[in-house]
């Protein structure tokens, strides 16, 4: 695992972009996209990119991470629709390569078993951006989802739907339920990105790095993967034990070493 300590969370776009436009041009062609508001920096500069310097995706095919239940792509605070509003209508990629678990189906567990299938299709995810909840959730994969879990429904928790309130007009309008991507599914893919910013998500950095590797804390799984580069700002850093270190090797990281 590589742990990057970046000024600002602008400093750390830039570096999940430098990983996502360095796997294309090494012949990447799935991405795995997260929502929330931890990858958005990385998504403008991505923006940025293909507007200033004409980095491509046309070639690419996107797997989202998780949807909640019964929203449809149509309505604003699907996940489907934020990832089209926030990143997908500004590249070249095709929309109908960019996927989503279909929140609206009649059989939610049977559309999660869908996915998870279409992604073993057609994957590996070349590169997988993940953002970290307050508790330690990846995805939607909260406290206790085992680490080997497939894409599921999943029950939210309170905490959860709280932290995501803010993009209801009514916080008993955030559904209790969700289809999401599992701790195995994601780790399928060949790289996992994982973007924090701010204080508030030092503890539960610091649970998933440093910590023990346990369903208590899902994001503790990345530590079971061969290749992780955790981004993280100064803020969002300030519970590890050992930032120093981390500043360390990535001064002195090998020059060939690309993240
Ligand atoms: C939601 C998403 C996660 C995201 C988390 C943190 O729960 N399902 O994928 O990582 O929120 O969001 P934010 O980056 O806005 O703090």
């Amino acid at each position: 695992m590589e742990i990057v300590i970046v000024p600002t969370p602008e400093d750390g776009g830039r570096i999940a972009a430098d990983i996502v436009c360095g796997a294309i041009e090494n012949g990447a062609r799935t991405l795995g996209l997260a929502t929330g508001s931890s990858p958005l920096h990385t998504y403008r500069e991505l923006i940025k990119r293909h507007g200033e310097s004409g980095v491509s995706f046309a070639a690419m095919s996107a797997y989202l991470l998780d949807e909640y239940v019964g929203l449809t792509p149509d309505q604003p605070q699907s996940y489907a629709h934020t990832i089209r509003t926030e990143l997908v209508d500004h590249l070249d990629i095709d929309n109908a390569r960019v996927f989503s678990p279909d929140g609206g189906a009649a059989d939610p567990s049977e559309a999660a078993r869908r996915y998870d299938a279409a992604i073993v299709d057609n994957g590996p995810i070349d590169v997988q951006i993940l953002g970290i909840g307050l508790n330690g959730h990846i995805g939607f994969n909260e406290p206790s989802s085992s680490l080997t879990s497939r894409t599921r429904v999943k029950t939210l928790t309170e905490r959860t739907r709280a932290d995501n309130a803010r993009f209801f007009a009514d916080p008993a309008d955030v559904p209790h339920h969700v289809i999401t991507q599992g701790l195995g599914t994601i780790s399928d893919a060949k790289h996992l990105v994982l973007i924090a910013e701010g204080a508030r998500k030092a503890p539960a950095v610091r649970a998933a790095i440093e910590g023990p590797v346990s369903a208590f804390c899902p994001a503790s799984v990345l530590q079971l993967h061969p290749h992780v580069t955790v981004v993280v700002d100064e803020a969002a850093a300030g519970e590890l034990q050992l930032a120093d270190f981390y500043r360390y090797t990535t001064e002195h990281k090998p020059a060939e070493q690309g993240y």
